[in-house]
């Protein structure tokens, strides 16, 4: 006759085994956001922000999206914060803002044309469109630089939570145009 703790300890395997194939499939692409990340500008923030993406982003080309989304959102919500924050301020702080919030205006332009084009890539004209990301990501973030070069010279809580803002901002996009570059890579 079996004792009960032979038969315990078959359960126990048997249900963690059920366990782990139950897991397994989100953590196959949480391993592929891993290896992704790890040579990221900001590996960190990459892994933060686009294993919540893990469900959906099984491929290089779902991540870049991924990411790019991410970059988008981030901008769009720092863009609303310049906007509602112009009041009160010196017109120095103003004239800083409103400069800043047009190039962020210019930078969400450039991230949805770059997530248009990642999601109708076509074979024919993949290295075309790969370049149009790369150049798009680039200008994105050419203009948070240069929103945060309109905040020299101007002192205090403004330019500390506008630079604090941007300078996140601009680690997602510098983390996206690096998933660009493996979807470009992962190709070859
Ligand atoms: C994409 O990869 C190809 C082949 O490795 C390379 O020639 C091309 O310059 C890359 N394009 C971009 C936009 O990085």
């Amino acid at each position: 006759m079996e004792s009960p703790f032979f038969l315990l300890t078959i359960l126990l395997f048997l249900t963690s085994s059920a366990a782990a194939a139950a897991t397994s499939k989100p953590g196959a692409s949480h391993d592929l956001v891993r290896s992704s990340c790890v040579h990221a500008s900001y590996p960190t923030l990459c892994f933060r922000t686009l294993s919540s993406y893990s469900g959906a982003a099984s491929t290089p080309r779902d991540l870049a999206q991924a990411a790019v989304k991410v970059s988008l959102s981030r901008a769009s919500k720092v863009s609303t914060y310049l906007t509602t924050s112009v009041t009160g301020k010196s017109k120095r702080e103003r004239v800083a803002l409103g400069d800043c919030v047009e190039q962020m205006s210019d930078s969400m332009d450039e991230l949805s044309k770059t997530l248009r084009e990642l999601k109708h890539l076509r074979d024919e004209t993949f290295e075309f469109q790969m370049s149009n990301a790369q150049t798009w990501v680039s200008a994105a973030l050419t203009n948070e630089d240069t929103c945060l070069d309109g905040f020299e010279g101007v002192d205090g809580k403004v330019k500390s939570d506008v630079k604090r803002k941007i300078t996140n901002v601009a680690k997602v996009t510098s983390n996206a145009l690096y998933m660009i570059n493996r979807l470009n890579e992962s190709r070859g």
